[in-house]
């Protein structure tokens, strides 16, 4: 295998079909093709609906990605693929395309982990971008639409540990849950963003639940949502009851400020607690224009070095799939087997399907 190889990756863990391709850390495609609009109108995602969609959009959205890439599949070194967590039916089609292709053209595949795969995202030299500097260890926050998890990162490809996640919802969901509350439609982060940048981010005040001193001895790492989400029902509950407007904006920016205001603080209190200076950022929610800006401040302040995704590998996407499999590649790691199932539970501390052993 090359030192820098060629990877093609693909991703349909959720609603979006997505094709990347890297050589090494570099960037040369990230094709996305969505069956969000197909969703919205039952306000979340239909599993049946996302795999009919995988499977139309499979062929299209890799032919477009070799194009841009300038590649063609001979060229492809090695393929790496979703196999979890998500969606059972959309990994399934995904996987069974994903295997197809690798038996067609006789290059190995990976079945990499999609929480994972959203950290490798920052890892990636992007066109017109500074280049990713980095080393282990590090601490992670990883922010999806299903996950909310805090890890300390010895290495990506083979040493992740959990140090706390969320006790109850997600930070996504309470962003898609709050939109809905808002009246705002779903996927909820992209609008509460947008509804936030006009809005007062203290003009209510919003719990930042499991930050007091009595919570650091069991949760000092661990997030809840759900009471955040009960406050801003009960806001809204109030406001039109005596009849009054609800203010969209100054709700959707305070509770993007407790949101934020939790994450990072319990990031950089992992930093120091660990006593690593690094931070990687990955999942959906680092999409959210507020969280960029106040985690680069934050780290800025704290001496603390911040490897985020380019905007457009925050949310689920092919590349940040190839990039896992390149750094699996890269480190040794033996491919999965061509009889790997996909795993809606995958944890994140498997970064590789069947855990792939080491070549030494
Ligand atoms: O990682 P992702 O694309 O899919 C999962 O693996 O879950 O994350 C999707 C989540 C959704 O909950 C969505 O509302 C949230 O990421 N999200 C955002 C933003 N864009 C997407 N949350 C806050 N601000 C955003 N701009
Ligand atoms: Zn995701």
């Amino acid at each position: 295998m090359p030192t820098e190889p060629l990877v093609l990756g693909i991703e349909t863990s959720c609603d979006e079909t997505g094709v990347g391709i890297v050589r090494g850390r570099t960037l040369l495609a990230n094709e996305i093709a969505s069956s969000a609009s197909e969703h919205e109108r039952f306000g979340g995602v239909v599993p049946e609906i996302a795999a009919r969609a995988h499977l139309e959009a499979f062929e299209p959205t890799i032919k477009r990605a070799l194009k841009v890439a300038g590649v063609g599949l001979e060229d492809i070194d090695a393929i790496a693929v979703t196999a979890g967590p998500g969606l059972a039916g959309a990994l399934m089609v995904g996987v069974g395309a994903a295997k197809a292709l690798a038996a067609s053209i006789g290059k190995p595949i990976y079945g990499v982990n999609h929480l994972v795969g959203h950290v490798s995202a920052g890892l990636l030299n992007v066109e017109g971008e500074a280049p990713a500097t980095f080393e282990y260890p590090a601490i992670a926050l990883l922010v999806s639409g299903g996950h909310t998890e805090l890890l300390l990162v010895r290495n990506l490809v083979n040493d992740t540990e959990l140090l706390g996640q969320t006790l109850d919802d997600a930070a996504g969901e309470a962003f898609d849950k709050v939109a809905r509350l808002l009246d705002l439609p779903y996927p909820g982060g992209p609008h509460i963003d947008k509804a936030a940048a006009s809005g007062r981010p203290d003009a209510f005040s919003f719990p930042r639940a499991l930050t007091l001193p009595k919570d650091q001895a069991e949760h000092r790492f661990d997030f809840s949502f759900s009471g955040l989400k009960t406050a801003v029902w009960r806001t809204v509950q109030q406001l039109k009851e005596r009849g009054q407007e609800v203010p969209v904006a100054d709700i959707a920016a305070s509770f993007r400020k407790a949101v934020i205001d939790v994450l990072l603080a319990k990031a950089i209190d992992a930093c120091k607690h660990y006593q690593v200076p690094r931070l990687m950022l990955g999942g959906g929610v680092v999409a959210n224009a507020q969280l960029r800006a106040e985690a680069a401040r934050i780290c800025a302040e704290n001496g603390v070095e911040l490897l985020i995704p380019s905007l457009n590998l925050a949310t689920d996407n092919g590349a940040m799939i190839a990039a896992l499999g390149a750094e699996l590649i890269v480190a040794g790691l033996t491919a999965s087997p061509l009889t790997f199932a996909v795993d809606p539970i995958m944890p994140v501390s498997s970064p590789l399907s069947n855990d792939g052993a080491v070549i030494s």
